[in-house]
């Protein structure tokens, strides 16, 4: 890392400060968060450089076509940063790059200052604290919205350690406070399979809280919500907001208004522009290939 860039990381500390949780503030001894030379605990996300997520100069191609293209982008603690950009522009791709599901070409992808992502294996990023969620619904519809929640902490456990699982009394309390979170605190013991299209959504997105993600990935959330549905999921986002670090990548630009503070336009598989809605709204070239004339 240049110097530069560790300055603009303390710059971004500095920035964050008022988003960030309890975990992520200043050390007890007054210490600069950015200084140099400090020590994450192990399997901790060393955010001390004011990063969470730091992509520098990916690129992957398919058949020769280059998906991803010198792609750099970097995301604070806590920040919810959203991702706008036209049909094909490497959105979902840069999701899969940063999940371990496809592997780039070129270029680095950290997690914090010290975890390279692309050492680890999919289900191990997962582990580190990187949930993802993709577009289409994915509970099990069979089962309550309670066991749906509690079936998320269940995973990666084997068969066994399943059969006897119970949940401790953290657990039970982060399981109902998620409940209210997500507003299903009225549909507990409803089956997944009679909630609207947006309470699924939303219990898919208590699946992945309940697993306590630094980072969470959302691939255009919003897509087929009611107008009430989307604006109760701006409401979740803003809380979730400086607890979590979230990338949300939607088309929906009224929801983008309503949550937004930095706003990302990707094109051709690189960042084509960069800034708060209003800036980028106004940027010609996003006009051009994205928002239209
Ligand atoms: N696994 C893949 N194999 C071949 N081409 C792919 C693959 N994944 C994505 N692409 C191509 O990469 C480009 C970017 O796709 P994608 O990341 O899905 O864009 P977005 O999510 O921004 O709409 C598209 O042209 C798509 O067809
Ligand atoms: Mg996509």
């Amino acid at each position: 890392m240049t110097p530069d860039l560790l300055e603009q990381g303390a710059r971004r500390v500095e920035a964050h400060r008022a988003h960030l949780s309890a975990s992520y503030r200043s050390t007890a001894s007054g210490g600069r968060d950015a200084g140099i030379g400090r020590f994450a605990t192990p399997g901790e996300v060393d955010t001390t450089h004011g990063r969470i997520l730091y992509l520098e100069d990916v690129s992957v191609s398919f058949d020769g076509f280059k998906a991803i293209n010198r792609l750099s982008l970097d995301i604070a603690p806590g920040e919810l940063r959203c991702i706008i950009g036209p049909n094909g522009a490497g959105k979902t791709t840069m999701m899969d790059i940063i999940t371990g599901k496809t592997r780039p070409d070129e270029g680095r992808v950290f997690f914090g200052s010290t975890i390279d992502l692309l050492r680890h294996k999919e289900a191990d990023i997962a582990q580190l604290g990187i949930g993802r969620k993709f577009q289409k619904p994915t509970v099990f519809e069979q089962l309550t919205v309670f066991e749906n929640l509690e079936l998320a902490l269940k995973t990666n456990k084997g068969v066994k350690a399943s059969m006897f699982f119970r949940l401790d009394s953290m657990q039970s309390d982060r399981l109902a406070d998620i409940l209210v979170t997500i507003h299903l605190a009225d549909s507990v013991s409803r089956l997944a399979g009679n909630l609207s299209h947006g309470q699924k959504q939303w219990l898919e997105i208590g699946m992945l809280l309940m697993q306590d993600p630094k980072l969470l990935l959302l691939d255009e959330p919003v897509a087929g919500m009611t107008d009430e549905e989307t604006a109760r999921t701006a409401e979740l986002f803003l809380t979730l907001k400086g607890r979590h670090s979230l990338m949300v990548v939607e088309h929906d630009m009224s929801f983008i208004k309503t949550i937004s503070e930095i706003v990302t336009v990707l094109c051709d598989g690189a960042v084509l522009a960069q800034g708060t809605l209003d800036e980028v709204q106004a940027d010609e070239r996003v006009i051009e290939v994205y928002l239209g004339r």
